[in-house]
């Protein structure tokens, strides 16, 4: 068992299911005790079983589940005192923070309302700015913060309008590179974005069966690296070299983790 990430507190954001849950597992799994946040109270039964399948592991690696809405600012210091005291660390060691939390509806902007554009923002970027701001004081010299982004930032989506969607992981991308500049000599951290493809997770369920059908085919004739779409565990294993000490040349990136379906 390669223990690369031991002795790390990781805090993932949508943690429990999904992307997030595949980067949890492989963090756990190489070491480091993991935060899962969630939002829906109905999906306590699954944070257990993925703080179960972080123990059932075996490398030693603590794991609690977090249940607090990002949307809410004054949740914030709720889940890092829930981090520090569940995971039983010091004041200054959480290590790795991965904002994968979102939201995304397949939607034209004709047919967005302005509360569906509010909850988009909010919780993709707003905030994992402001938690990543209140976080900063408990962030160490070596620290790592891992953007989920989508190639959604960078292209019309294939058969899909989601540009409210879209234009918030443009903002990731962007805070990628800022925060990398301004949180680098500085405090020794490192900022990286992921550039993901199509997982299909509960994010995609939304779409029609015929429009699954398709952007499945789409995705095996265009996907450079192998004919199908990504999984959850594709994304883990390149959110958890970022996370790693052997990463510290990397910064202020957007990393294409998305099987060569759209380089960057
Ligand atoms: N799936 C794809 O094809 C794809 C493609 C490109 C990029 N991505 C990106 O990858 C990341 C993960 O996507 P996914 O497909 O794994 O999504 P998912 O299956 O829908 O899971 C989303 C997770 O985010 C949590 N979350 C959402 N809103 C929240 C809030 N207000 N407060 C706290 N937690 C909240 C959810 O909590 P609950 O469990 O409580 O609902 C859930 O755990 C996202 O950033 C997404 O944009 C996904």
């Amino acid at each position: 068992m390669h223990l690369s990430l031991a002795g790390k507190t990781a805090l993932v954001t949508g943690g429990i299911r999904g992307i997030g849950r595949g980067i949890s597992l492989e963090l756990a799994r190489r070491g480091a005790n993991v935060a899962m946040v969630y939002a829906n109270p109905s999906r306590t039964e699954t944070a257990n079983q993925a703080v179960n399948d972080i123990l059932l592991l075996g490398s030693g690696a603590k794991a609690i589940g977090i249940q607090a809405d990002l949307k809410v600012f004054e949740n914030y210091q709720k889940i890092i005192d829930e981090t520090l005291r569940g995971l039983g660390v010091t004041n200054i060691d959480i290590t790795e923070i991965v904002h994968n939390a979102a939201v995304a509806w397949p939607v034209s902007t004709e047919d967005t309302s302005e509360q569906l554009y509010d909850d988009t923002m909010i919780t993709n970027i707003r905030a994992p700015f402001f938690l990543t701001k209140t976080m900063l004081p408990h962030i160490p010299r070596g620290g790592r913060i891992i953007l989920i982004s989508s190639i959604a930032a960078r292209r019309f989506s294939f058969g899909m309008s989601q540009t409210a969607y879209a234009i918030s992981k443009a903002a990731i991308e962007a805070l990628a590179r800022n925060w990398a500049v301004e949180f680098g000599q500085s405090r020794g951290i490192t900022v990286n974005a992921l550039s993901v493809g199509f997982v299909e997770t509960e994010m995609v369920q939304s779409l029609s069966p015929d429009s699954l059908e398709a952007y499945r085919k789409e995705n095996a004739r265009v996907t450079a690296a192998a004919p199908r779409s990504g999984t959850p565990d594709d994304i883990a294993q390149i959110a958890a070299f970022i996370a790693s000490e052997e990463s510290r040349w990397v910064t202020g990136s957007t990393v294409s983790a998305n099987g060569g379906k759209w380089p960057i």
